[in-house]
């Protein structure tokens, strides 16, 4: 279900998230590069490409990336920049998250950015990148993340788990096809369950105004009410967390992206 939800509100959006500057220059993007350190020998594979970004990023620095998603026309917008750029060797191929389609360890390194809180079985997906990476191989995570200790000080745990809930709620109403964004602390245990060994993790600030925010994705009048709505009447947590401000009479907010680099042991 939630996945033709994501192909229908992706298809759509396609073109949108090429030119998105969070998307497209957000610098999560620039550090996993940094901290994955590619080899030019590499075979990668980046999941949930979208139109690509991250896949278009770390293409000069490996042999090749295969860029993976479950839209068709987020495919075709991250060919089409691939060829813009004139990237020889990135293959844009249909796959699912949860169930690739690809052989065991046959990548040095696997992407995923800003993607798996639209996934339903997150477990399965780690499980997946494990599956596929050699041993000794890198697994690069970025995504949001929801409030917990690791990203807002001075409130309960009972409070934090009910900005996360509020969080994901918030996030739900733009797009329906949002499954869950996990806490840092939760990131941290599901890698360590699937057997990867963390070598860096890291909080990421990403300021955002809310107007773009919410048509980039085609969210209605009625949502951006109840959005607006729901930042008014934020917990005192959740406004510890996403900031709601007024920025030249416009409304900005921060969301946390949570990097993650884990190893397969060799
Ligand atoms: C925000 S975009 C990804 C952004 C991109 N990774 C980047 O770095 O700019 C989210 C993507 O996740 C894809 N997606 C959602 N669920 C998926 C799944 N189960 N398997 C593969 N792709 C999925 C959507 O089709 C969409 O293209």
């Amino acid at each position: 279900m939630n996945k033709s939800l994501v192909q229908a509100q992706f298809g759509r959006s396609a073109e949108s998230y090429a030119i998105s500057p969070v998307h497209a220059k957000g610098a999560s993007l620039a550090r996993m590069v940094e901290l994955a350190e590619p080899q030019s020998g590499w075979q990668a594979l980046d999941i949930a490409t979208g139109a690509g970004h991250t896949a278009l990023a770390f293409a000069p620095h490996v042999a090749r990336v295969v860029a993976t998603d479950i839209t068709a026309e987020m495919l075709q917008v991250a060919a089409g920049l691939a060829r813009e750029r004139g990237l020889e060797n990135v293959a844009c191929e249909a796959a699912d998250a949860e169930a690739l389609t690809f052989d065991a360890a046959g990548f040095d390194l696997v992407t995923c950015r800003i993607a798996p809180h639209h996934f339903g079985h997150v477990d399965r997906f780690v499980a997946e990148a494990y599956r596929v990476l050699k041993p000794g191989g890198l697994f690069v995570l970025v995504d949001n993340i929801a409030p917990d200790r690791h990203t807002t000080d001075g409130f309960s745990d009972e409070a934090l788990s009910e900005a996360a809930a509020d969080y994901n709620r918030f996030e739900k109403i733009r797009d329906p096809s949002h499954a869950r964004a996990l806490t840092l602390g939760a990131w941290l245990k599901l890698f360590a369950a699937a057997g990867f060994a963390v070598e860096a993790v890291e909080i990421l600030g990403k300021d955002m105004e809310f107007e773009p925010w919410a048509d980039r994705i085609h969210a209605d009048a009625e949502a951006k009410a109840e959005l607006c709505r729901m930042a008014d009447a934020a917990s005192p947590a959740l406004r510890a967390f996403l900031k709601p401000r007024d920025q030249d009479g416009a409304l900005w907010m921060t969301w946390a992206e949570g990097l993650l680099v884990g190893r397969k042991p060799a």
